[in-house]
């Protein structure tokens, strides 16, 4: 393997929640939430990624079940390349299937979002089809990708 790919995976890899995997030393945060901060809403045009940040933080935190409440980090990012679709939402997690999500509706579509995050957290590889994901999500499903090798990125 060449150098600078071993150099470029290295910085991408830790995330400040993800580089002990430990927060608090109670249950693993190990699965991600991202939100494009970018993306502009449709008709709005106000970017709403940072709001929905803090809603779905604070939804979870007040989550009944410590897998949902204690088990998912939500963060920031610029742009994951689909910006036909705003506003675009990811989930990510090690041996695990990842999802991205647009047309998401920052006011509408938080508690679908967390009703997901319990689904996800409770799957063992991630996977599930439309029929088990909540139904205001339906048509919103832009990408379900396979987990990667054990040890690999997700
Ligand atoms: S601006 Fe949100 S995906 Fe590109």
């Amino acid at each position: 393997m060449e150098v600078g790919l071993v150099d470029r995976r290295a910085s991408i890899l830790p995330s400040p929640i993800e580089k002990d995997g430990k927060l608090d030393g109670a249950i693993d945060r190990i699965h991600r939430i991202i939100v494009c901060t970018l993306c502009r809403d449709v008709p709005t045009g106000t970017r709403s990624g940072e709001s929905l940040c803090a809603e779905l933080r604070s939804r979870l935190s007040a989550h009944h079940e410590p897998a949902v409440a204690q088990g998912f980090a939500v963060e920031g990012v610029a742009c994951m390349a689909d910006c036909s679709r705003p506003l675009t939402v990811a989930f990510q997690a090690q041996r695990k299937a990842a999802y991205l999500f647009g047309s998401i509706d920052a006011q509408a579509d938080p508690g679908d979002l967390v009703r997901f995050a319990k689904l996800y957290a409770s799957l063992a590889d991630g996977w599930c089809n439309s029929g088990q994901r909540p139904a205001g999500l339906a048509g919103k499903t832009l990408a379900r990708i396979p987990a990667g090798p054990a040890g690999s990125l997700p």
